[in-house]
C-alpha cells in the first residue's frame, strides 16, 4: 500500500511539505514484503520520485504513449458536453453548481479543458487537486491561477487511495470528482473498486465522476498499439521501470546495478492488463542495509528472474460500467475516440 502523508486543509493554495522520514520508511517496508515474496514485486507508487515523475511526464509526450493525448482530445472535443451533463439539473438540484476534485492531480495540465469549460458554464469554479506530490500540487496551482482566472484552487495533499478524502463541500454544490489519466488502471480490480468506494462514500447521491479508462485491444486497437505504448523506441518507459532500483539505491543505500535489470513490458490477455517487469540478466545479490523498517538484507536473483513492477489493465466499455456499479456508481454517458483507444466516461452516485 502507499504511503499516508498528513491530509492538508489549507483553505487557500500553499500544500503542505510531506515528512521525508514518512516516505523513507514506507519505501523500505514496501521493498522488504515485495523482494522477499516468491514472487517479487514493486509496488507502482515507488516510481514516482522527482525522477520518475519527471520520466512520466515525458511518457506522456512520446509518439507511441497515445493515452494522454487521445484523452487530452476527447477533452477538447467534449469539455462543454462533459460540464453540461455533469450539472444536469435533477429534482434535488434544480440548478447545480459544480465544485470540481480531481484524484492524483499530478501538475493537472489536462484539467484546465474541463475547467476553463466549467468557468464558461457557471462564471467561477472550486478546484480540489489531491495528490501526494507537493511539488506537482505547486506547478499545477501556478499554472492554472496563470491561465484560468474564475478558478478557485485548494490543494490536498494526500493519499487518495487509504485515507477518507475530507471535502470541503460547498453549500448548494454538486461534487465533480475527477479520476483521469487511466490511473485507476494501475490497480488490481479489487483495489481498483477499493479506491472508488472509498471515493464513493466522500460524495453525495447525484454527485458525479469522470473516469478516464485506456480500452483493450479491439478491430480497431492491435495489441502491438498497446505494447508499443509500453516499450518505446526512445527508452523512456525503460528509463523509468529502471529508475525505482536507482530510486532504492538513492534512499535506502542499497546496491542494485540498473544496468543488470532488463525493461520487459508483456501484455496478458486473460487479465487484460500490460505487465511491465525488470528482468535480472545474471544470477546476482543485491543488498539493502538495515533500516527503520528492519534488519539489513540480502535477495538472490536468479538469472532472468523478474521484479513485476507495474500492471495496467484495459477496460471494455462492459468492465468499466461493471466495475463503476460495484462501487455505487450509475454510468450515464462515455465519450470514445474514433480508433477506440480511450474513453472518458461519466458516472453519477447512486
Ligand atoms: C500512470 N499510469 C496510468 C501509466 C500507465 O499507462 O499505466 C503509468 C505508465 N507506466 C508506463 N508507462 C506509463
Amino acid at each position: 500500500m502507499p504511503f499516508t502523508p498528513a491530509v492538508s486543509d489549507a483553505p487557500e493554495a500553499t500544500p503542505q511539505a510531506v515528512l521525508t522520514s514518512d516516505v523513507v520508511e514506507a519505501v523500505a517496508s514496501e521493498v522488504r514484503v515485495g523482494l522477499t515474496a516468491t514472487a517479487k514485486t514493486l509496488s507502482p507508487w515507488l516510481f514516482y520520485d522527482e525522477e520518475g515523475s519527471r520520466l512520466f511526464e515525458q511518457i506522456t509526450e512520446l509518439p507511441e504513449y497515445y493515452l494522454t493525448r487521445t484523452e487530452r482530445s476527447l477533452f477538447t472535443a467534449h469539455a462543454d458536453e462533459i460540464i453540461a451533463r455533469a450539472s444536469e439539473p435533477s429534482g434535488r438540484d434544480p440548478a447545480p453548481l459544480l465544485t470540481l476534485i480531481e484524484l492524483g492531480a499530478g501538475t493537472a495540465t489536462k484539467t484546465g479543458i474541463l475547467l476553463a469549460a466549467a468557468v464558461r458554464r457557471q462564471r467561477t469554479v472550486v478546484y480540489q487537486p489531491v495528490d501526494v506530490s507537493v511539488t506537482a500540487l505547486e506547478a499545477a496551482t501556478e499554472n492554472i491561477r496563470a491561465n484560468i482566472p474564475g478558478v478557485t484552487v485548494r490543494c490536498q495533499v494526500a493519499d487518495y487511495t487509504s485515507q477518507p478524502l475530507p471535502l470541503n463541500r460547498l453549500p448548494n454544490t454538486r461534487t465533480l470528482a475527477l479520476y483521469i489519466g487511466s490511473s485507476i488502471g494501475n490497480f488490481s480490480p479489487e483495489d481498483a473498486r477499493g479506491v472508488l468506494r472509498n471515493l464513493r462514500a466522500q460524495l453525495l447521491p447525484g454527485d458525479r465522476l469522470l473516469l478516464g479508462t485506456d480500452l483493450g485491444p479491439s478491430s480497431l486497437k492491435s495489441v502491438a498499439t498497446i505494447e508499443a505504448a509500453y516499450n518505446d523506441r526512445a527508452g523512456v518507459t525503460a528509463a523509468f521501470n529502471r529508475n525505482v532500483l536507482f530510486r532504492l539505491n538513492r534512499e535506502l543505500g542499497s546496491d542494485f546495478d540498473p544496468r543488470a535489470f532488463t525493461h520487459l513490458s508483456l501484455w496478458n490477455a486473460a487479465e487484460s492488463r500490460i505487465e511491465m517487469h525488470l528482468v535480472s540478466r545474471r544470477a546476482q545479490q543485491v543488498h539493502i542495509p538495515a533500516n527503520s523498517a528492519g534488519p539489513a538484507l540480502s535477495f538472490n536473483f536468479a538469472s532472468c528472474e523478474t521484479i513485476h513492477t507495474e500492471n495496467s489493465y484495459k477496460f471494455t466499455p462492459a468492465r468499466v460500467r461493471q466495475l463503476l456499479a460495484s462501487a455505487g456508481f450509475e454510468l450515464t454517458h462515455t465519450w470514445q475516440d474514433e480508433q477506440r483507444l480511450f474513453a472518458v466516461n461519466l458516472a453519477t452516485a447512486i
